[in-house]
């Protein structure tokens, strides 16, 4: 966690565009505070910091050394605004969500066993949650709306799992449409944009899909440096992404 910190990784090589629509949402929706769940290095607040958001925003995580130790990482930085608290999701509770109106998780659902991804909307649903975004993986049996009882589905990979968003929005009333998305990854796994909202007009996700498309375009020349310097078949050593963003 230190040693990537440490590489001063710039956000806008990221090749994801699910960041883009993070920051395009944030600001085209006013939002009070964002939450990002499963927060990892709390990218996805950064980048709406970066990008201007005013609001406030949460980073939740059930690993509390990690809270501490971004909480003291970004004390003195432009992200000290980022309120971290403590959230396991596979216990989840209304509460978790108070005051909180745009929702985002990266790669953190499917970390999430499917009796839990229930309780979890129906937890969301009471909420006062507009939107809610998702970057992950799907698989064909996951994608779509289907049947009311479409299930997860098993990784065969490692031990994470498929769940069906769009599905799972209908559920707890929300609606929901599909963005694709690529990472290295993705030549294993397919990734997408799961959009899952409830009262938001159509000209309001209209404006957000332009401002994410203006950053995703602004940043094309940092991406494909860092990408074609980078092996995709093993993981980056330390120096590499620095390397690879100052060439
Ligand atoms: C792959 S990382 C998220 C990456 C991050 N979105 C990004 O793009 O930088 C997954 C995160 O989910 C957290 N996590 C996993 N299971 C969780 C749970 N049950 N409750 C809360 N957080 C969880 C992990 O601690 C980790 O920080």
């Amino acid at each position: 966690m230190v040693e990537f910190l440490e590489e001063d990784v710039d956000l806008r090589a990221n090749t994801q565009h699910f960041f883009d629509y993070v920051s395009a949402y944030a600001i085209t929706l006013e939002a009070k505070r964002l939450q990002q769940v499963g927060c990892f290095l709390a990218t996805e607040c950064k980048v709406a910091i970066d990008n201007g958001f005013k609001g406030e925003l949460l980073a939740t995580d059930y690993d509390r050394d990690r809270l501490d130790f971004l909480k003291s990482a970004y004390e003195e930085t432009e992200y000290a605004k980022i309120v971290f608290k403590h959230q396991d999701l596979e216990a989840p509770k209304v509460d978790d969500f108070t005051g909180v109106d745009l929702l985002v998780a990266q790669a953190v659902f499917s970390n999430i066993q499917p009796e839990t991804m229930n309780d979890l909307f129906q937890c969301i649903a009471q909420s006062d949650i507009k939107c809610v975004l998702i970057g992950d993986v799907y698989t064909k049996e996951t994608l779509g709306f289907g049947p009311m009882t479409l299930s997860s589905v098993r990784s065969p990979n490692d031990r994470n799992w498929f769940h069906p968003y769009m599905q799972l929005a209908h559920r707890n009333g929300f609606e929901a449409f599909y963005l694709p998305d690529f990472m290295y990854s993705s030549f294993r796994v397919a990734r997408g944009i799961f959009v899952l909202h409830r009262g938001i007009s159509s000209s309001v996700h209209s404006e957000a899909a332009k401002l994410a498309s203006e950053r995703y375009i602004n940043r094309q020349e940092i991406i494909w440096k860092v990408y074609s310097a980078l092996n995709i078949d093993r993981h980056w050593q330390k120096g590499d992404i620095k390397r690879a963003q100052s060439q």
